[in-house]
């Protein structure tokens, strides 16, 4: 009798909690796929409003110079303060292109890396201060870690980590090395969401309770042009939304996301592959992971909730789906660019123009041009920043305030926009939503990879 309810005892708790896998894995508690927050180990310290010694020049060594690389050799090469130092990849071929950047643009020629080995003797180099990987997602958080641990600040493309342990690698080495580790989410810096940034801090749309965002990109004409077919073979092998930080970045930006909030729980859902299923037919295969649409739903501690799509496979319009749905107003970027606002009623609104606003309809063309003045965000201000970004270009300007942004900060001494936390928080859908959709949708606790700090900043604030 005794062994028997043993027995029972040993089934009722397996039948609540599948093993949890490791450390930084999760268990499944009552219908709950719950992610595990580890302690802070002693030797690390958090890096919530981290910022560095200043650094005058910014000597920077470049990993990948594929389809994008190159792109940012020319970026900085427009940015005073900055030195290319060193540039790297794989194939030594593909060097010449970005050292010709440098020459039309009147910099010195940097070093050059390439073969298995490249990134890391470049990472060794002791005369750089930053790294900047530009390489396809699954080198992403190994060379990221590398480089901090041999010194050095990091800005990863996105997504900067596949999975969520690559995740906790990112912060447990930043909160040990101290350095900084900033994905390069650029989306947060197109010129619609830092106006919309702007209005949502200034409180025009009252409380924010729901955002969206999405990538949406038929990527026909791209796929062979990935190195070794990189990106088909990633979603040929995966599930989920792997590539959310597009969407998420400029949503959680508007929500104060481990500034005040935090996302505590999502669920994910897909199509399955039917056109993912005929381009691995293109390659002679058969099988294919990646549904063809991919839709994620998170709910955050104080109430608000996030959606975010993935769609790369059907022939629908380029759409980052940017949404901010606020008590009192709303904006929305996709297809095309508006505001509503109510103004009927309230006192705490005092720009003439917005007066007499009911909050039914989108604003007029005279008011967008009169919001995209007033509300022109302060990053932008300094002299013909934005004519030069859009000059310089990188997806009409926004890479180039990326990039400018984050020497900006570097040189001043200044925390960076996006920190480790954000990387972590925003790549960290690729494995959630996969989890979430592989156990039929079930519900994901998420992991808090602010351990508990995520309160700390009252609200977003960029650097100036
Ligand atoms: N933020 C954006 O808007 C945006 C746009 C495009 C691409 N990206 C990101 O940029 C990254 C690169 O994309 P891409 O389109 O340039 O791809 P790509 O395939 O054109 O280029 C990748 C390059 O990395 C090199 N590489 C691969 N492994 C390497 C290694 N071990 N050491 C050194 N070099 C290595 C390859 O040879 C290739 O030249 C990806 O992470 C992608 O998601 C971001």
């Amino acid at each position: 009798m005794k062994k028997f309810i043993l027995l029972l005892t040993a089934g009722l708790i397996m039948m609540t909690s599948c093993a949890v896998n490791d450390d930084y894995g999760y268990e499944i508690k009552d219908g709950v796929i719950v992610y595990n927050t580890p302690e802070r180990p002693a030797d690390q310290i958090s890096m919530i409003g981290f910022a560095a010694e200043p650094l005058e020049t910014v000597r920077i060594g470049v990993i990948g110079l594929g389809m994008r690389g190159p792109d940012a050799v020319n970026r900085f090469a427009n940015i005073d303060g900055t030195e290319i130092v060193a540039i790297c990849d794989l194939y030594p071929e593909k060097l010449e292109r970005t050292q010709q950047i440098l020459d039309r643009n009147g910099r010195a020629r940097a070093a050059e890396y390439s073969g298995p080995d490249g990134w890391k003797e470049l990472c060794d180099r002791d005369d750089l201060d930053l790294v900047y990987i530009v390489t396809p997602w699954d080198s992403h958080t190994p060379m990221a870690v590398y480089a901090m641990e041999q010194g050095k600040h990091v800005a990863i493309e996105v997504p900067a980590a596949t999975s969520v342990d690559e995740c906790w690698q990112l912060v447990n080495t930043a909160e040990k090395t101290q350095k900084h580790c900033m994905m390069l989410e650029n989306c947060v810096y197109d010129f619609f969401e830092l106006t919309t940034l702007n209005m949502a801090q200034q409180g025009v749309f009252g409380e924010i309770i729901h955002t969206e965002g999405a990538y949406i990109h038929n990527l026909d004409p791209y796929w062979r042009a990935y190195q070794d077919n990189w990106r088909y073979e990633f979603n040929k092998k995966n599930r989920g939304d792997v590539y959310p930080t597009h969407g998420l970045g400029p949503a959680c930006w508007a929500l104060d996301i481990h500034r005040g909030d935090k996302m505590n729980t999502l669920i994910s859902m897909d199509t399955d592959a039917f056109n993912g299923k005929k381009l691995a037919g293109t390659y002679g295969e058969t099988e294919y992971e990646n549904g063809d649409h991919t839709i994620t739903l998170i709910r955050t501690e104080k109430g608000k909730t996030i959606e975010i799509q993935h769609n790369v496979v059907t022939p629908r319009p380029y759409n980052r789906m940017y949404m901010v749905e606020g008590t009192e107003g709303f904006a929305s970027k996709y297809p095309y660019a508006g505001y509503s606002i109510r103004t009927l009623g309230r006192d705490d609104i005092s720009v003439d123009f917005l007066d007499g606003l009911d909050g039914e309809s989108f604003v007029s063309r005279r008011i967008m041009e009169d919001i995209e003045r007033e509300y022109h965000h302060p990053i932008l201000s300094e002299n013909s920043l934005v004519e030069t970004a859009k000059r310089v270009g990188g997806h009409g300007g926004m890479d180039f305030i990326m990039d400018y942004r984050l020497i900006y900060c570097l040189q001043r001494g200044l925390p960076l926009d996006q920190d480790v936390y954000d990387a972590a928080e925003w790549s960290c859908l690729g494995e959630l939503s996969r989890v979430s959709i592989e156990n039929g949708s079930m519900p994901v606790q998420m992991p808090d990879f602010t351990r508990g700090d995520w309160n700390k900043l009252d609200g977003l604030k960029l650097a100036l």
